[in-house]
């Protein structure tokens, strides 16, 4: 099994640039079943959620070339004849599910594996099956599987299978808000999300389908527009940077760098997450062509008190990282995670490394310790793995992160990236 193994202490200096989005690429990737003809993405990151959602378009029967050296990935789906999402591939990657939206648009029908739980919280499809019913599709749950039908009576006389419709969201969540967006894009009509997601990743994925004839507006408000088109067109685009990556090569600085710049990063994607940072201290910096800057820190850093919470709130994709920061500096802070009920599982490997992290329901109550020490740990989930490399820059020692398979779902060259900012870790196998 692959593992990083880090030894800690070394500072990081230089600069890093940020890959392309995993969390729009595979949106991306999903709505390309709608456009005929050639989609061309450009700064598509090289992890293995990628390659997953590209085995899945594969198997639908699109035509897929990844030039990774280039990050630059080809699809045509002209020729797609399943409408099946298997068990296997969703198992792996629960954005599979994200194919259903489009497969449904276009084709008026869908069967896909329902995912079930993971490692950071149960994760229901119910609000993305909600709003699909609103737009008139028949679902049915049976081993396992979620078959979708657009009811005969909508798709009878109509090139165009689903209805528009207008959709309440009860939660502001990212994978029903995109893939609702997706299913309207070739319905009948209108329709209206209502406590959208805001996040910069929906814009890029609504930015892409406009490029493909797709007409929507109220692009990064909580109502979206959607009116449904006759037909989409593949075009070329290009994946905005990843702000999660961003996110964790910022505490990387923090935690142990001299100046660190970290190129295609943008401050605004981030939400409150830099003024957050700024305001317990750390010397960070937003320069005009979307790099941002960190520098040591003059005085103590001070402890904090967090809230995850849907953009422009504070990531919960970055609440495990955070933790580490908050782990060494003096006082009491407390996270609060809003979004999945179970994201605190790494909590007790941190603690393995010396951190005094105390769980209390969905608070993180952190004590700031002097120093980390090295250890053998494991990741939980993709972003926990992340955390844990970080802890093992700073601790004292050596420490080994096993189940690393989380990590290169997302993070592209994660350890070269940090062995050129100076760091010390190589990868096993
Ligand atoms: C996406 C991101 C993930 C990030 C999360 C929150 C991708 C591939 N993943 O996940 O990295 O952590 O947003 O920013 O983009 N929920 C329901 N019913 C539903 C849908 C969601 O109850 O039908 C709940 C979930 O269980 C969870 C919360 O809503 O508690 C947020 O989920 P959602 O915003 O949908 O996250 P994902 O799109 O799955």
């Amino acid at each position: 099994m692959a593992k990083f193994i880090i030894k800690g202490g070394n500072k990081l200096n230089g600069k890093v640039k940020i890959s392309g989005a995993k969390n729009s690429a595979l949106k991306i990737m999903a709505a390309s079943i709608m456009a005929g003809g050639k989609t061309i993405l450009k700064n598509v990151p090289v992890i293995d959620d990628v390659l997953t959602m590209a085995e899945v378009l594969s198997l639908l029967g699109a035509e897929v070339n990844f030039d990774s050296a280039n990050n630059i990935l080809e699809i045509n789906s002209d020729n797609i004849k399943s409408f099946e999402a298997p068990y296997e591939l969703v198992r792996k990657m629960r954005a599979s599910i994200l194919v259903a939206g489009p497969l449904l648009s276009r084709f008026g029908e869908v069967k896909v594996a329902i995912p079930g739980g993971c490692n950071i919280g149960s994760r229901q499809i119910d609000l993305h099956l909600k709003g699909f019913e609103l737009m008139g599709a028949e679902n049915v749950i049976e081993h396992g599987y979620v078959y979708l039908k657009a009811s005969p009576g909508i798709a009878r006389s109509s090139k165009k299978k689903l209805k528009g419709a207008e959709i309440n969201l009860e939660f502001p969540s990212r994978g029903a808000t995109e893939n609702i967006i997706m299913a309207a894009c070739l319905s009948n009509g209108k329709t209206v999300i209502n406590n959208a997601a805001k996040e910069p990743e929906i814009n890029d994925l609504a930015n892409y389908l406009s490029k493909c004839g797709a007409k929507i507006t109220g692009i990064g408000t909580d109502s979206i527009s959607i009116e449904g088109s006759d037909e989409l067109k593949g075009c070329e685009y290009e994946i905005m940077p990843d702000s999660i990556e961003t996110g964790t090569f910022i505490i990387a600085g923090v935690l142990c760098g001299k100046k660190v710049e970290i190129e295609d990063a943008v401050w605004e994607n981030m939400g409150i997450f830099c003024p957050k940072l700024k305001e317990i201290g750390v010397n960070i910096e937003n320069k005009e062509d979307n790099t941002i800057i960190i520098k040591k820190s003059k005085g103590t850093l001070k402890p904090a008190y967090i809230s995850t919470l849907p953009y422009p709130g504070f990531p919960t994709d970055l609440q495990p990282i955070m933790t580490v920061l908050l782990s060494i500096i003096p006082g009491i802070s407390i996270i609060t995670e809003n979004v999945f009920e179970n994201r605190f599982m790494y909590a007790d490997e941190l603690n393995r490394m010396g951190a005094n992290v105390k769980i209390d329901g969905h608070h993180a109550v952190i004590t700031g310790v002097n120093k980390l020490s090295g250890a053998p740990v494991s990741s939980t989930d993709l972003r926990a793995g992340a955390a844990l490399v970080l802890a093992g820059l700073i601790a004292e020692g050596t420490t080994e992160v096993n189940e690393i398979h989380h990590i290169l779902r997302g993070y592209e060259n994660f350890d070269k990236k940090l062995r050129n900012l100076g760091a010390d870790i190589i990868k096993v196998s």
